[in-house]
């Protein structure tokens, strides 16, 4: 089994961003962590950074066809990139959107997301372990685990 997780614009800046909305952690901690949970739940883990929204439809066209699932975290496209919302539902797998902070407790606009329509489940608030949660619900739900 395969999982991409991917996250998106100004994500490469975890550690040095906003510590109380965003955690502590660098992107390349986060990979590691994720890796480490699809290691023990015996799942490949493909992980992908970009800030160009182009390069995070391009990644997802050329890796969603090996891959089970989708983790997503788009970061500000959350809340307009149509063309994301389109080639997310274009694989047809299942799609959870995670996001480290809580997108309804902060500005108004933070609270419309356009890819939620199109996705399995959001996670939104619960920092590193929103990833971490996404993962087992993915895995457990593609191999049909009650
Ligand atoms: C974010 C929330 C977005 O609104 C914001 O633009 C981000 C990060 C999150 O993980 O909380 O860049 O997706």
């Amino acid at each position: 089994m395969r999982i991409l997780v991917i996250n998106g614009t100004n994500l490469d800046a975890l550690g040095r961003r906003d510590q109380t909305l965003y955690g502590d952690k660098t992107l390349s901690e986060l990979d590691t962590l994720v890796k480490k949970h699809g290691e023990s739940l015996g799942v490949e883990i493909d992980t992908f950074q970009s800030n160009t929204e182009g390069a995070l439809i391009d990644f997802i066209h050329e890796h969603s066809p090996n891959a089970d699932g989708i983790i997503i975290n788009p970061g500000a496209l959350t809340h307009y990139s149509f063309s994301l919302r389109d080639t997310l539902a274009d694989t047809r797998l299942p799609v959870i959107e995670v996001h480290l902070s809580n997108i309804y407790a902060r500005e108004e606009w933070r609270a419309n997301s356009v890819i939620a329509p199109i996705a399995k489940g959001q996670i939104s608030g619960l920092g590193w372990r929103g990833y971490v949660a996404a993962l087992q619900t993915l895995v457990g739900d593609l191999r049909g685990e009650s």
